[in-house]
């Protein structure tokens, strides 16, 4: 609680309540300072990779390492957990492994990925997904934060060159195992530690309608093509196609211009589907698609569809799972609606998650919280599980 009080002040967002950090914005650029100097003060050696994540290694960096760790970045508005309690966990779980006098015998590291919400560029999880080649390095580059600046220029401004961004496998070829600790989002755990089974199947979907701009009070209601007519369906649709478990969001609508008098000329809006497998995922968002393509159709608006992300469903590596269970003395394992950069790692190498209780369910909003004594197991846990992993 000490270090998540250090950066307790660092991208409070006053107008929005809790925190916005985004990938490589002046609040993340702080905030990996402070990454740096608390894991070099540790004596860990950081080394940024070409895609703009940092490694913290303690001792030599080697394959077949135990990498740990999360991100420092949050949603618009978000809480002081998501991300950041993984990192100050690992940092600490370091220490707790000096003090019971572990020298582990495989390379070790802390990683902190850089932007996992996709808050200011749109992708979610753009570090790992660089680094595994998950996504394009140029369409990574091309993604435009609400500004317009684009994250090859966020990125180059950082110190990183975009042309040498996009698959890596010197670093992830060192990576033996992934371990990530993660605040929970629900409320699933109903015990201070527990470890993921699965990830739902998810992805962002933008819908651009396109009408007519007019004036609000000139132009009779018959004699409009208001893109904000079909764009209020598409939100209406998404619930109604979210049944059986599976979650449709629309959590932000852009409307252009945005004038309280003027009826827009196009709408951007943003869904988040999920659900258990890819099909289902598919299929409501289908759905959803047919819905807005109707209502753009009845307001005589156009429609571009476009996937910004997608991810099938994760399983977590059940063995290690077993293994770091077995070493906790027996935990639970929950499947999760949340993304993680572990989810992205879980392709490529065996990967775990720890998650710590949240009392209240929620997340990314403000109100996120998690009690300090659970935090204090999820580290307890973590370096048991490092331990265990690396002796
Ligand atoms: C990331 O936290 C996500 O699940 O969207
Ligand atoms: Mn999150
Ligand atoms: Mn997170
Ligand atoms: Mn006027």
């Amino acid at each position: 609680m000490t270090d998540l009080a250090d950066i307790a002040d660092v991208g409070r967002d006053a107008r929005r309540g809790g925190y916005s950090r985004h990938g490589f914005d002046h609040v993340e650029l702080e905030l990996r300072e402070w990454f740096v100097a608390e894991a070099t003060r540790r004596g860990l050696d950081v080394r940024p990779d070409r895609n703009g994540n940092l490694w913290a290694w303690w001792g030599a960096p080697g394959p077949d390492a135990v990498i740990t760790g999360s991100h420092l970045d949050s949603v618009p508005g978000g809480g002081a957990f998501d991300g950041p309690l993984g990192v100050v966990a690992a940092l600490q779980a370091v220490d707790l492994l000096r003090v019971r006098g572990f020298q582990p015998s495989r390379p070790l590291a802390v990683v902190v990925f850089v932007e996992e919400e996709g808050g200011r560029f749109g992708v979610a999880c753009l570090g790992s997904r660089l680094m595994t080649g998950a996504i394009a390095p140029e369409k990574a580059a091309a993604l435009t934060d609400p500004d317009g600046v684009s994250f090859g220029d966020a990125a180059r401004a950082a110190g990183f060159d975009p042309a040498r961004m996009g698959r890596d496998d010197e670093a992830l070829g060192l990576v033996g195992q992934f371990v990530e600790l993660h605040v929970e989002q629900g409320r699933g755990l109903t015990v201070p530690v527990g470890l993921a089974s699965s990830i739902l199947a998810h992805g962002r979907w933008r819908y651009t309608f396109t009408g007519e701009g007019n004036h609000a009070g000139a132009t009779l209601v018959e004699d409009r093509r208001d893109p904000m007519l079909p764009a209020s369906r598409l939100v209406l649709a998404a619930r109604a196609a979210a049944t059986g478990g599976a979650r449709a969001t629309v959590g932000r609508i852009v409307p252009n211009p945005g004038g309280t008098n003027v009826i827009a000329s196009s709408v951007d809006v943003w869904l988040d589907a999920r659900a258990g497998d890819d099909a289902r995922t598919r299929e409501v968002v289908a759905q959803i698609t047919e819905a807005a393509h109707a209502a753009a159709g009845d307001e005589g608006c156009e429609l571009r569809v476009t996937e910004e992300s997608y991810g099938d469903t994760v399983y977590f590596d059940t063995g290690l799972a077993a293994e770091i269970s077995a070493a906790l003395g027996g935990v639970p394992a929950l499947p999760t609606g949340a993304g993680h950069d572990a989810g992205i790692l879980a392709a490529h190498v065996p990967t775990a998650m720890l998650f710590v209780r949240n009392p209240t369910g929620i997340s990314h909003a403000p109100e996120e919280f998690a009690e300090a004594d659970d935090c204090a197991a999820g580290v307890v846990a973590l370096a048991t599980t490092l331990e265990r992993l690396a002796r």
